[in-house]
């Protein structure tokens, strides 16, 4: 079994219950954190934890004042995760960096905190701490496109507008068997009608998506009436005509942003595929992501998917890359590194 391979197990067996439970702020997403930093020692990089708990490994360039370049992702993961999602990035990131080796520009492996619940780690980092001025992000593509294209990598172009609000619906607690249903007030019968009205708006808006993952019913008893449900709607388009039509049609004005519609730099990623003789697929990705924040920031961000299988089967433990599909993906992140960092010989 790969170093690479030994890791991610590592990671994923964090925790307990099916599949990944390393909810960002847990003791898990600390220990598998703590666990990349002594990957980072190991390999005798200079750690830096910073005031959010983010983790930078660095490899110091030979011009040290030149812009850092970066690449890793997040450790924390959704309930009942999979193996791969931020994983990947980070334990592919650290292989990476060294296989580069000392390069011209400071090499860095990071792990955001908290990415799954906001991209808190990264925003955090952007706000308040050094940046690098570029950032490359090996990532599973959590979706059905690359395997439908027969590809085993993506190169990411843009990272969609993810947009969330809460929204309370008022009802009264009756007796749920002794109150006529033409008097009743349900809050949760109200709250579905509304879960519906979200599915159908952004069925009507090419490429837009929009999801109540969030759900809690007050006071929760089989037999009263629900009096009070607040629910958590997650909406994203690929760009910001789409995401403003979505925000109005469900009159979500005052819904807070993770990130807006952004455009990553794909040119360094894709000349790789290219010169590998792989397929070159560019697609936009509706997954949040760390890179897109860095992106907003100014950081020269781009992104490399490797290939869901399992129908793109993703945020479960059905998630799956083949050791094939990530052999290649290194590589191309080895190179893609090697040629940004200005490696000697790049
Ligand atoms: O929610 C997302 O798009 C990402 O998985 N954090
Ligand atoms: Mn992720
Ligand atoms: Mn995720």
């Amino acid at each position: 079994m790969t170093i690479l391979k030994r890791r991610l197990d590592h990671v994923f067996h964090i925790g307990n219950g099916v599949g990944a439970n390393r909810v960002g702020g847990t003791p898990e997403e600390d220990e598998a954190c703590e666990l990349a930093v002594s990957w980072m020692e190991e390999a005798g990089l200079e750690v830096e934890v910073d005031e959010r708990g983010n983790v930078v490994g660095r490899l110091r360039g030979t011009t040290p004042e030149l812009p850092e370049v970066w690449t890793g992702s997040h450790l924390d993961s959704v309930p009942a995760g999979g193996r791969f999602d931020g994983a990947l990035g980070v334990a592919a990131g650290l292989e990476a960096v060294q296989a580069v080796g000392r390069s011209e520009r400071t090499l860095g492996v990071v792990v955001f905190r908290d990415e799954e619940t906001g991209c808190h780690g990264s925003r955090w980092r952007v706000r308040h701490a050094s940046l690098p001025g570029s950032f490359v992000e090996l990532h599973i593509e959590q979706g059905p496109r690359l395997e439908r294209a027969g590809a085993p990598l993506g190169v990411v172009t843009s990272i969609a507008g993810i947009v969330r609000c809460s929204r309370d619906f008022e009802g009264r607690a009756d007796h749920a068997g002794t109150t006529p249903m033409e008097v009743r007030t349900d809050a949760l019968v109200a709250a579905a009608e509304y879960v519906l009205r979200v599915r159908e708006v952004a069925a009507g808006i090419d490429g837009a998506v929009a999801t109540v993952g969030q759900l809690r019913v007050e006071p929760g008893a089989a037999n009263v009436v629900p009096e009070r449900v607040r629910l958590l709607v997650d909406a994203r388009a690929p760009d910001q005509q789409r995401l403003d039509r979505l925000i109005a049609e469900l009159g979500l004005e005052d819904a807070h942003y993770v990130i807006p519609p952004v455009q990553l730099s794909p040119p360094v990623l894709r000349e790789e595929v290219e010169r590998r003789g792989l397929p070159v697929v560019e697609l936009p990705s509706g997954a949040g992501h760390d890179a897109g924040v860095l992106a907003v920031a100014g950081v020269e961000a781009s992104m490399l998917f490797v290939r869901s299988l399992n129908g793109g089967a993703s945020h479960s433990p059905q998630e799956y890359s083949s050791d094939e599909d990530i052999e290649l993906a290194v590589d191309v992140l080895t190179s893609a590194l090697r040629r940004i960092a200005r490696s000697p010989g790049s």
